[in-house]
């Protein structure tokens, strides 16, 4: 397979967290006999430094023109001081519109080998978590009408769905269930809001074409609560933009490690998805090679799988990720409390050491 792959490295520790998994994926391509061509995308503060703003329209224009999009992270304090409109982060939501990706997929996966990093107990726990949670990314109370009274005494932001912004995401939250443990959770605020109602509707016509897939609704409420209480009767949850932004963060922190935690945002499959580490551009890490490059390395894999079809490369990638941690390695950011036994081992690895072992263990 030939395929053309957007590098949007960023800022911070971005660049370097990109450049790993690129070697990752070069190293699949000679494997598997693909070919990638890499092209790069000038985002965030490296592009206010070089064009005066965040995402210049020809660089999203070369995310566009590609099979795929691979991000690192954009932002840090040499561009805080700047105008809502000029910061860094604004080339998020350029890109994410600009690339139509309307659905945000996020799993949040528990490594056995980390478990000490999770801050939930073993029995709540058991031998791990995983969670796959798809966002509604550009609907809803974020985008709808919105205002502020002439007297500044109030304010307003609209929740507002159409049925098919639902159908598409509800969707696409039977499919991936159908493929995993066929469970899907419709997470809303029906006993309160008309747009849940309508989101329960369209969910019911949906299931009519998944009928081996057990769709259950959990208020948003309840939901945050059974994350903590009980996470692992969750397998898929379908749920709209604003709660599905709170649940994620949630989901992921139960998880234990910013560093391992991949996302992808997807559209109609006409054009890119966009895939990128859960993590920010970590100014306080960046350039000192202590940054965890696996994240950005498990969304090359979820690249690979939901962009290219490739699951055999995409279980490849994981497996090799899981037999790194088995062998002891880690970042200091999930050497957690074994941080001394871990050096003693000298097993304490740097970003770049962390890509080579990826790499290594990927083609024993
Ligand atoms: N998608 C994005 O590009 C994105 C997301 C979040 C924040 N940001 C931006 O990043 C900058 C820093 O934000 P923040 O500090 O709130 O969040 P952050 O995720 O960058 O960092 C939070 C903490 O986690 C650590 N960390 C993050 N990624 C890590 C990794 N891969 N390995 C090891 N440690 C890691 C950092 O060192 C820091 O202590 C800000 O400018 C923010 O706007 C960008």
């Amino acid at each position: 397979m030939e395929k053309t792959i957007a590098l949007i490295p960023g800022d911070g520790i971005g660049p370097d967290v990109v450049a790993e998994a690129v070697n990752v994926l070069d190293s699949v391509a000679k494997k598997f006999g693909h070919k990638w061509n890499y092209t790069k995308v000038i985002a965030g503060g490296s592009a206010i430094d070089q064009f005066g703003k965040p995402l210049p329209e020809e660089q999203l224009k070369i995310a566009l023109d590609s099979d795929a999009a691979l991000l690192g992270a954009v932002g840090g304090p040499k561009w805080d001081n700047l105008a809502s409109e000029l910061r860094p982060e604004k080339a998020l939501l350029g890109l994410r519109g600009g690339m139509k990706v309307f659905a945000n997929l996020r799993p949040a996966v528990m490594w056995k080998q980390l478990k000490d990093a999770c801050p939930l107990k073993d029995e709540i726990v058991g031998d791990g978590l995983d969670i796959l949670i798809v966002r509604e990314l550009t609907g809803g109370i974020y985008f709808g009408e919105r205002g502020t009274s002439e007297d500044q005494n109030t304010a307003w932001d609209t929740e507002k769905y159409t049925r098919p912004e639902i159908e598409r995401i509800v969707r696409m939250g039977f499919e991936y269930a159908q493929k995993r443990q066929k469970r899907l959770c419709v997470v809303d605020k029906a006993n309160i809001l008309n747009s849940s109602q309508l989101w329960r509707r369209v969910a019911e016509d949906v299931k009519k074409d998944y009928p081996d897939v057990t769709l259950s609704y959990l208020y948003i409420d309840n939901a945050s609560m059974q994350m903590v209480r009980n996470p692992r009767q969750f397998d898929v949850i379908a749920t709209s933009n604003m709660f599905g932004d709170i649940l994620s963060d949630e989901a992921s922190q139960i998880t234990g490690s910013i560093g391992m935690l991949a996302s992808a945002s997807l559209g109609d499959g006409t054009g890119p998805g966009l895939y990128e580490p859960i993590h920010g551009s970590a100014p306080d890490i960046a350039g000192k090679d202590l940054a965890n490059p696996l994240a950005t390395i498990l969304s090359a894999a979820m690249l690979l799988r939901y962009s290219f079809g490739l699951e055999t490369e995409a279980k490849a990638i994981e497996k090799a990720v899981n037999d790194v941690l088995d062998a002891g390695y880690r970042t200091g950011d999930i050497a957690g409390s074994h941080l001394a036994e871990v050096k003693a081992a000298g097993k304490l690895v740097g970003t770049k050491k962390m890509g080579e072992l990826v790499v290594e263990y990927l083609n024993k």
